[in-house]
């Protein structure tokens, strides 16, 4: 099942696994080190999916790309009437994550001010909501990745020691692609399989396999997997030789392309299936939709930068309809600057 799940015959990947065997039933936080695009929330995946806590939800959040301002409350929810001016309760995503994961991707993006509450929560498997007061006991396992090198931040002051330790109880570490070409072949055919048109299904030769083996893969696997996504429609139901790899390869400049918006078929993909959302006592649909709302309004205000008029027309709601739910939603100015 694992092997299904984190494909590849290198020892590299072989020991990946051994490790996911490791940490499956563990509380311990695990830390996911590796390039860009090599497979972190696979293996992260992998890890929920084999543990008992499998049928909890799996929520991930990426510390890099949430303002500052907003991430605390993001992790840990707020009270209504807190320093951001909010009108209702919030439930932050620890308590969203009861039961099940919590994947915290690029974690070393977190602001220093994060980590000490990030760390005093792992000690304390509790933490208190923003303008709260109280302590809420938290069941959540922590899986953590990055792509930098965290020793280097630590010695520049900007990751915390003690937090890095906390974290990096069980260590797994993914090498690049170009640093297990062995993996290609099985990759490769992973990805034929998975192509939804069966009839149109490329066959890849040994030849082609041998060249896209020796290609030095930037975007590691995401890369490959779209190279092997157009060789589904540059060749359908052929046989790919040396010259069809080469083709594959050279084009790669439109592969690049393709790779970012295959990574938004994959947000939509993962957001498609189980739904995190669990009907515990006190849940509500109305604030559930409330929540989804806020979430989805800073969201729009990140990616145009905070400017609020290209945000609401990115939502399709009037610049004064969307003021005014930000002033509902306690989206402050700071946020927004923020974002
Ligand atoms: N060992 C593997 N087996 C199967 N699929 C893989 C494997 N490694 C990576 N992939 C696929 O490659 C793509 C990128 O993987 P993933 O998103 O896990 O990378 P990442 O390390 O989290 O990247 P980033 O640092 O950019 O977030 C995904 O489509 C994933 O399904
Ligand atoms: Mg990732």
């Amino acid at each position: 099942m694992i092997s299904e799940m984190v494909v590849g015959s290198s020892d590299a990947i072989a020991s990946v696994r051994t490790m996911i065997r490791f940490s499956i039933n563990a509380m311990a936080s695990v830390l996911i080190t590796g390039p860009s695009g090599c497979g972190k929330e696979v293996v992260a995946n992998a890890i929920h999916r084999a543990s008992k806590r499998a049928d909890g939800p799996f929520i991930a959040i990426n510390s890099g790309a949430i303002p500052t301002e907003l991430i605390e409350s993001e992790l840990f929810g707020h009270e209504g009437g807190s320093f951001t001016g909010a009108s209702g309760r919030h439930i932050g995503l620890f308590e969203q994550a009861e039961g099940g994961t919590l994947f915290l991707d690029e974690v070393g993006e977190m602001p220093l001010s994060l980590q000490v509450k990030l760390l005093r929560v792992i000690e304390e498997r509790a933490i208190r909501r923003v303008g709260g007061k109280k302590q809420i006991p938290v069941n959540v396992r922590i899986i953590a990745a990055t792509n930098r090198d965290l020793q280097k931040q630590i010695a520049a002051g900007d990751f915390r020691e003690d937090l890095f330790y906390r974290l990096c109880v069980i260590p797994i570490c993914i090498p690049s692609l170009a640093e297990r070409p062995e993996d290609v072949a099985a990759l490769a055919e992973h990805f034929l399989n998975q192509s939804e048109d069966h009839g149109a299904r490329p066959t890849i030769s040994d030849e082609a396999v041998a060249r896209l083996a020796r290609y030095s893969w930037p975007g590691n696997v995401r890369e490959l997997r779209n190279v092997i996504e157009r060789a589904t429609i540059f060749f359908p139901g052929q046989t790919i030789g040396r010259e069809e790899a080469e083709l594959l390869l050279t084009e790669r400049s439109v592969g690049s392309m393709h790779a970012e918006m295959t990574d938004l078929d994959d947000i939509a993909q993962d957001n498609s299936g189980d739904s995190p959302v669990r009907f515990t006592d006190g849940f509500s649909l109305q604030s559930h939709l409330q929540d989804e709302e806020r979430r989805l309004m800073i969201e729009a205000l990140v990616e145009c930068g905070g400017v609020i008029a290209k945000a609401a027309r990115l939502v399709d709601l009037q610049r004064t309809t969307f003021v005014e739910k930000m002033r509902r939603h306690g989206i402050t100015r700071d946020d927004r600057q923020a974002a």
